[in-house]
């Protein structure tokens, strides 16, 4: 179909898929006396926990049984940026620590490691990504010979919902197990907490950014890991944009220490991201109980409850939504192969991922195309995206276009296209029909 003989479509890149539900649960927290953390973030944090260790989104988390298994297993917070934070915080990333950044990602995953004043090494990606999923994964064999005396940390990050290669990575850290040295407590609760769990974990922690991949899993050996299960800490995002959102908000777990009680850890995270301050407003409502201590000057990013509304009827909702979501994908690929784009596969040996992002790649374009193509579909009413201009590219971090060729070679050619619950059937086609026609345009220089 040309140009001329379609109507034009608006088609958004990402808009949030919020029904009825949502906003009768929002109105019920707001009429319930209580807004701020309380009820409804604990029943989410539970519920996630459950979700992230089966996979299922039905459980009961609200009988007895429910409450004492997945107590204490993922904070939530108003940000994947502030879990993230939270995560090394607790780890004990301090000054004088490296922690290890893949180049391509969004700036949060290195800026919270820069928060808590370590140095971000970056590590370039694969030539064209992972062979089998084409995901901008780390270069592992870079990641390998970078690891010193000196790092603490490496953060993989699941772009666009597919797991990073965990095994490899443990494998990795493992390898050079004799090069780390935990740090010592200073006396005070906090890094007395950091240096038993440095030292429970021994060697460089595994800290993985899953902002794109609540529900994505690994098969390996047979069993099924799903994200915030498999990193030695995680951090989740529900921004407005994701698959799973509360407007803003994010969400921490890591995997439970022997050494080291989950209360403990849970307990921290609730001191770091309330000011410090030993009573939360809900613990103050007791009678008698108003006063509280300051056990440390920290920080405010705790998760309120009429946004913890939204996040619990989005997992209700959320197998759905992920299906939706492989179904557009779906079409997507047909057109892409038909194309010759190569595109990402979410699905494959042993991968099952969360299909948040649809990145494509035109193979032969410059950068200048690639834009103009952006250019071009915009015309047409279809918004498009880039995921990502590789961090080191960035006036914060440097902007060096020469250091990581990879992760440049992979973002000059690439396109990111929309992808979301409120596409219709006719939507996706419109979207596949735009980028055959400007293709055929850009490629017959037009
Ligand atoms: C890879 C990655 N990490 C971290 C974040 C930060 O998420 P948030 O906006 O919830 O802080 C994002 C947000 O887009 C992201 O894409």
């Amino acid at each position: 179909m040309s140009n001329m003989e379609k109507e034009k479509r608006i088609i958004r890149f990402s808009p949030p898929d919020i029904t009825d539900l949502e906003i009768e649960e929002v109105a019920r927290s707001l009429k319930s006396g209580w807004i701020t953390t309380g009820p409804r973030t604990k029943l989410l944090e539970r519920r996630l926990a459950a979700y992230i260790e089966t996979g299922r989104t039905d459980i009961d988390c609200e009988n007895d049984e429910g409450i004492e298994k997945y107590k204490d297993r993922v904070v939530c917070l108003n940000s994947a940026t502030a879990a993230e934070e939270l995560n090394l915080r607790i780890l004990g990333i301090q000054e004088g620590d490296e922690v290890i950044v893949p180049a391509y990602t969004y700036t949060a995953t290195a800026a919270a490691a820069i928060h808590c004043g370590a140095t971000v090494k970056f590590v370039d990606i694969q030539k064209n990504g992972n062979p089998v999923t084409h995901a901008p994964e780390m270069d592992y064999d870079q990641l390998e010979a970078m690891i010193t005396e000196k790092t603490k940390a490496v953060i993989p990050v699941d772009i666009a919902g597919i797991v990073c290669d965990y095994e490899r990575i443990l494998e990795i850290v493992k390898k050079k197990k004799a090069l780390f040295t935990p740090m010592e407590s200073k006396g005070d609760p906090l890094t007395d907490l950091s240096s038993r769990i440095q030292k429970a974990i021994g060697r460089v922690a595994v800290v993985a950014d899953c902002a794109h991949s609540l529900g994505a899993s690994r098969t390996f050996q047979g069993k099924t890991t799903y994200c915030g299960a498999i990193a030695d800490f995680t951090s989740f995002s529900f921004h407005a944009v994701k698959n799973f959102t509360t407007a803003e908000g994010g969400a921490s777990t890591w995997l439970p220490l022997d050494e080291i009680d989950n209360s403990e850890i849970y307990k921290m995270y609730q001191l770091l991201s309330l000011h410090g301050q030993n009573k939360d407003a809900l613990a103050k409502t007791k009678i008698g109980a108003w006063e509280y201590d300051i056990i440390g000057p920290w920080y405010k990013c705790n998760m309120t409850d009429v946004v913890a509304a939204i996040g619990l009827k989005q997992l209700d909702r959320y197998q759905g939504l992920l299906e939706r979501r492989v179904e557009i994908m779906k079409k997507y690929d047909e057109t892409c192969d038909k194309l010759g784009i190569s595109h990402l596969n979410h699905h494959v040996e042993g991968i099952d991922s969360s299909n948040h992002l649809y990145l494509i790649r035109v193979p032969g374009i410059s950068e200048k195309q690639r834009n103009a193509i952006i250019e071009k579909m915009a015309e047409q009413g279809v918004a498009t995206n880039v995921h990502y201009k590789p961090l080191p590219m960035m006036t914060a971090y440097g902007n060096d276009c020469f250091a990581y060729q990879n992760a440049y070679g992979y973002y000059e050619n690439l396109i990111t296209l929309p992808l979301h619950t409120l596409l219709t059937d006719e939507d996706v086609d419109y979207v596949c029909e735009v980028l055959a026609d400007v293709l055929n345009e850009i490629r017959n220089g037009i």
